[in-house]
């Protein structure tokens, strides 16, 4: 049990198979981005920690950048994309990575998404820790997922409850009364 804010939080996916599950996602970049020279491209805040662990096992050339956004305010979306900073990287003819903490309405995805593509990047893919796709509203379709996990709300990881909870090695979920 973990005490967050308000709310109580219960263990629901521990660091070690939070580890074994990126390993095994950057294995498959490894492959399939070989001789490509990818860009990822890291959704700030929430995305902090997967990035940080899922780089350093990515054994290819390749380039980071980060940029931030932001439309969920404590635990409901807002269902708007704010602005996108830091996008200053040329991507035309670059083959692109997302990296995202969770897809939950899939409303920042399609944002980023057509943020990116007005760019002409040679490939836009999406690698993402945490896919709700229960709470789907948008036509995303990951295509590297870590975990699918039900429409409940998720903590630890990187991932935050109203600025609280990024720095917890463990994901946890919101305990059901
Ligand atoms: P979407 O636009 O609804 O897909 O929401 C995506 C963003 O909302 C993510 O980048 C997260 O920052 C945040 N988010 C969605 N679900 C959760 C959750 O369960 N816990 C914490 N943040 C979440
Ligand atoms: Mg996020």
């Amino acid at each position: 049990m973990k005490e967050i804010k308000d709310k109580s939080f219960e263990i629901f996916i521990s660091a070690e198979a939070l580890a074994e599950q990126i390993t095994a996602v950057a294995e498959q970049l490894n492959r399939e981005y070989a001789g490509k020279n990818p860009v990822f491209v890291s959704i700030l805040n929430g995305s902090f920690i997967f990035t940080a662990d899922l780089l350093r096992k990515i054994t290819i050339p390749c380039e980071i950048s980060f940029i931030k956004v932001a439309s969920y305010h404590a635990m409901q979306s807002t269902g708007q994309v704010k602005n996108l900073i830091g996008l200053n990287e040329e991507l035309a003819g670059r083959h692109v990575v997302i990296l995202e903490d969770i897809v939950d309405t899939g409303i920042t995805m399609e944002g980023i998404l057509n943020a990116l593509e007005v760019r002409n990047p040679a490939s836009v893919r999406m690698a993402v820790l945490l896919f709700k796709a229960e709470a789907l509203q948008k036509k995303i379709s990951p295509d590297y997922v870590c975990f699918r996990i039900p429409n409940r709300f998720v903590v630890g990881y990187g991932l935050d409850y109203d600025g609280y909870g990024r720095n917890l090695p463990d994901l946890y979920v919101l305990k059901e009364n």
